[in-house]
């Protein structure tokens, strides 16, 4: 087979070297890849955005199946325009990544069906916004509607901050059209459990839960981030949370895209909190997370391609998604400046015997070697019996990794083995 995977960062490198444990998948492009990427796959530099190059690259090299993972080409139609000229694709038409695309139809969705989240108000105009704030319980939780690139959610503690917030997305657009339409959210506390699912619209079979680190300073510091590091599965979330879980939120979600004629297809992120209440959705991804992906596809036992296809051709009951008992840490090293500015061109040296427990996201291949070229620059995984052995295995590898000016949080997975020896 001649699989295309769009995408090309840390998670998509995950997902290809998984799909490649399978024979049937000869050959893999990756679109755009990276120069990590390259190792394993078939980089073609053709952005992830670009609809019309990937669905006439897919042509003009009779692509047979189409793994499409980043969020914008989903929200965008990638895989309706790949389904349209007959290639079968792995991944939410845009009807159904909608529920990553606007906050605001996932939450009057959830509010629907009964399904358990934060209290919340939308607002269409900014004057309103502003009334509401001057009585609204605080913190305020301020999220523009659409995508931006994780970064349209603002957690505000004082009245001020939350009408700088308001003015900042709906007056400035700084997350641009995304944030001319808001929501102003109840604030919840608990711990945050990441669930991954795969579903066909028919069943959904959750993959094993994670936790990420966002912020980019130890001890949950410092700014917002793509993600500094990724721990599985999450001590939080135990059998009875997983139980209620599906009953209250999952199978209901599956149920209530189908009742609005949006069957999802593909991979359904939940992200949740587990308040005094219950679990409840903070958010929605009509895609794999990343970093999540890196450490739950490592403990996947079953085989990736064979799920996925059955996705596809809606059988997924015959197909298991099992994951082994293990556990896995992947630990991001970044540029130092990054979520902000950062140098680039930084030569990378990975020893030989972990090219399998990285996973490149932002370098490129100069003059025959790997340099950085993001600010994630890769992340190293490791999988053990324990969570204390992949965490200390991970960081011992990190430690062998170099690159000038690298960095790295050195406390991912300490609340989680915390939580575990409580
Ligand atoms: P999101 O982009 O929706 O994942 O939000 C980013 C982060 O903001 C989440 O991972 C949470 O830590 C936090 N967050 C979002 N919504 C809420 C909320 N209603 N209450 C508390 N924290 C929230
Ligand atoms: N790690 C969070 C995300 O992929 O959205």
């Amino acid at each position: 087979m001649k699989i295309l995977v769009v995408g090309g960062g840390g998670r998509e490198h995950a997902v290809i070297r998984k799909l490649k444990e399978n024979p049937k998948a000869e050959t893999v492009y990756a679109l755009p890849g990276n120069g990590g990427i390259a190792a394993d796959a078939v980089c073609v530099n053709i952005k992830a955005v670009d609809i019309p190059g990937i669905v006439r690259f897919a042509k003009e090299n009779s692509i047979d199946y189409a793994v499409v993972t980043p969020d914008d080409p989903l929200v965008l139609g990638c895989v309706d325009a790949l389904e349209a000229e007959g290639i079968p694709c792995f991944g939410p038409r845009a009807d159904a990544a909608i529920i990553e695309g606007s906050k605001i139809f996932s939450k009057r969705l959830m509010q629907k069906y009964g399904i358990p989240t934060a209290a919340c108000e939308v607002f269409e105009d900014m004057e309103p916004a502003l009334e509401y704030l001057k009585t609204a319980p605080l913190p305020a939780v301020v999220k523009a509607d659409g995508l931006a690139l994780g970064k349209g959610v603002i957690i505000a503690e004082t009245r001020e901050e939350a009408e700088d917030a308001v003015r900042g997305m709906m007056q400035d657009l700084k997350f641009g059209k995304s944030g001319s339409r808001i929501l102003i959210e109840e604030f919840l506390t608990g711990p945050e459990v990441s669930v991954l699912s795969f579903t066909d619209g028919r069943v959904i079979k959750p993959m094993v839960s994670s936790m990420d680190h966002k912020r980019a300073g130890d001890g949950d510091t410092g700014l917002n981030t793509g993600g500094m590091g990724t721990i599985a599965p999450n001590p939080y979330y135990t059998e009875e949370v997983a139980e209620r879980c599906m009953k209250e939120i999952f199978l209901p979600t599956v149920a209530a895209m189908n009742a609005e004629g949006r069957t999802f297809k593909g991979c359904l992120y939940f992200g949740l909190m587990i308040t005094e209440k219950g679990p409840k959705v903070i958010e929605y991804n009509c895609r794999f997370g990343d970093p999540e992906t890196q450490v739950v596809l490592p403990l996947l036992k079953s085989d990736l391609l064979e799920i996925m296809l059955a996705v596809t051709e809606e059988r997924l009951d015959e197909v298991p998604v099992v994951f082994a008992d293990g556990a896995a840490c992947c630990v991001i090293m970044a540029s130092e400046g990054y979520p902000l500015a950062y140098g680039k061109g930084y030569p990378i040296t990975v020893p030989e015997d972990l090219r399998d427990k990285v996973y490149v996201a932002g370098a490129a291949e100069k003059d025959g070697r790997l340099v950085t070229s993001g600010g994630r620059v890769l992340g190293v995984t490791e999988t053990a019996d324990s969570l204390k052995e992949a965490v200390d295995r991970a960081y011992e590898d990190a430690a062998r990794i170099h690159f000038d000016n690298a960095f790295y949080r050195k406390d991912i997975g300490k609340r989680g083995l915390a939580a575990i020896n409580k």
